[in-house]
C-alpha cells in the first residue's frame, strides 16, 4: 500500500514555515488565554515578593511586620493594599503600583524587589503580571492566607473596608473634576510623571524620578498647572531649592510630600507649614535644623515624619514630638 506510506508526509513543508506557524500560534495563545493566577503568577510573587510582604510573624524573637503594611499572601490583602492605600487597579497595570514598581529601572530606589534582596521579575514574568492585571486581576479560586483578615471583608477581598487614608483621598476628591492628560503637559515636558491616584480618582500623584537632579526650580514650578489636584508629590533627589518650594503652599490637597536628598533647608518649610492635609513628610538627607522643625508644630494631621541624616538634634525632635504627640517621627 504505497499510498499509506506517503501519507505520513502529507505535504512538503520548510523548516522556516514550521517556525512561523508555531510562533504565530503561540502568540495567538498568549494573547487570548486568561492568566491563571494560582498556577502562573503566584509562584513568581511567592518567590520574589512574599518574604517581605506577608502576615506579621516572629523572627529571632521579634515580630516582623509586612513592609509598608502591604501583604501579598492573600487575595483579600492584595486588594486591600498598603498603609498608603490601594496598590492594584484591576484592568490597569500601568496604574497599579504593585506592577509598576517591578518595571522601574533596577537602580531606582522604588524598584521591587529591592535590588539584591530577591530575584527580580524577568521580562516574561513582568509581561505576565501586567497581562493578569490588565485582564482584570482575577484571583480565580485562590484565596491565600486568611489570618488577620478583617471580619467584614470576604475571603476574596470583596467589600473592601475603606482605610482611613482612602477615605481621606475620597473626601479630598469630592467635587473635583478628573483632568485629561492635556492638563498636565507642562509637568511632563519638564520631565515629571503624573498619575491619577486610582482609575476613578481626580487626584494626582506627581514625581520627577525619571529626571531627578535635572529637575530645577523652574521645572518644579510646572506643578502649579494642576496644583488643586496634587495629593502626592515626590521631589526626592531633585535640584529643587528653598525658593523653588513656594508653589507647594498652593497644593491644598497634598497628603504626601517627599523632599529627601535635596538641598532644602529650614526656609523650605514655610510653604509646607500650612498644608492641612499633609500626612507624610520625608526630610531625609536635607539641611533642615531644629529651627525648621518649629515650623511644623502646627501640622496636626502629620502621621509620618522622616528626618534621618538631616541637621536636627535630640532636643528639637523632642520639642516637636510634644507639639505633635501622634506623629511617628523617624530620625535615628
Ligand atoms: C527584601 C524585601 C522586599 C521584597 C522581596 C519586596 N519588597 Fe516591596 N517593599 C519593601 C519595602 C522595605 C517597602 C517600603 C519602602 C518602599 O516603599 O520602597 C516596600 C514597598 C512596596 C510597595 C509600596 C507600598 C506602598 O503603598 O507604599 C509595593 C507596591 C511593593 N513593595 C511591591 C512589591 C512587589 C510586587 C514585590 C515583588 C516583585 C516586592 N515588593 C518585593 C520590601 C520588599
Amino acid at each position: 500500500m504505497p499510498l499509506m506510506k506517503t501519507s505520513k508526509v502529507p505535504f512538503p513543508i520548510s523548516a522556516g514555515a514550521v517556525l512561523l506557524l508555531s510562533l504565530s500560534s503561540s502568540a495567538v495563545w498568549s494573547q487570548d488565554e486568561k492568566v491563571d493566577f494560582e498556577k502562573q503568577l503566584w509562584p513568581i510573587l511567592e518567590r520574589s515578593c512574599v518574604k517581605c510582604h506577608k502576615a506579621p510573624h516572629e523572627e529571632n524573637g521579634r515580630t516582623v511586620k509586612p513592609k509598608a503594611g502591604l501583604r501579598m499572601d492573600g487575595a483579600w490583602a492584595i486588594k486591600m493594599g498598603s498603609e498608603n492605600g490601594a496598590v492594584l487597579t484591576p484592568g490597569n497595570a500601568e496604574d497599579s503600583e504593585l506592577w509598576w514598581r517591578t518595571d522601574l529601572p533596577e537602580d531606582d530606589d522604588d524598584f521591587m524587589p529591592p535590588t539584591g534582596k530577591a530575584d527580580p521579575l524577568s521580562a516574561e514574568e513582568k509581561a505576565l503580571f501586567k497581562k493578569w492585571i490588565d485582564q482584570g486581576a482575577d484571583f480565580g479560586e485562590w484565596v491565600g492566607n486568611l489570618e488577620g483578615k478583617p471580619k467584614e471583608v470576604s475571603n476574596a477581598g470583596d467589600k473592601m473596608p475603606v482605610s482611613e487614608i482612602q477615605e481621606l483621598y475620597q473626601s479630598l476628591g469630592n467635587g473635583l473634576d478628573p483632568l485629561k492628560e492635556e492638563a498636565w503637559k507642562d509637568i511632563t515636558s519638564a520631565g515629571g510623571r503624573v498619575m491619577p491616584l486610582a482609575a476613578d480618582s481626580p487626584l494626582l500623584s506627581v514625581d520627577f524620578r525619571l529626571v531627578r537632579e535635572e529637575a530645577d526650580d523652574a521645572k518644579v514650578a510646572s506643578i502649579s498647572s494642576v496644583g488643586d489636584h496634587i495629593a502626592q508629590l515626590d521631589l526626592s533627589k531633585t535640584a529643587v531649592t528653598d525658593a523653588g518650594l513656594a508653589p507647594v503652599a498652593e497644593l491644598p490637597r497634598l497628603v504626601k510630600l517627599n523632599l529627601s536628598e535635596t538641598a532644602v533647608s529650614d526656609a523650605a518649610l514655610d510653604p509646607v507649614s500650612g498644608l492641612e492635609n499633609l500626612r507624610y513628610l520625608n526630610l531625609y538627607g536635607t539641611q533642615v535644623t531644629d529651627a525648621g522643625l518649629k515650623k511644623l508644630a502646627g501640622l496636626k494631621s502629620l502621621e509620618n515624619l522622616y528626618l534621618w541624616q538631616s541637621k536636627v538634634t535630640d532636643k528639637g525632635v523632642k520639642q516637636l514630638q510634644k507639639a505633635l504627640p501622634d506623629t511617628r517621627i523617624s530620625w535615628k
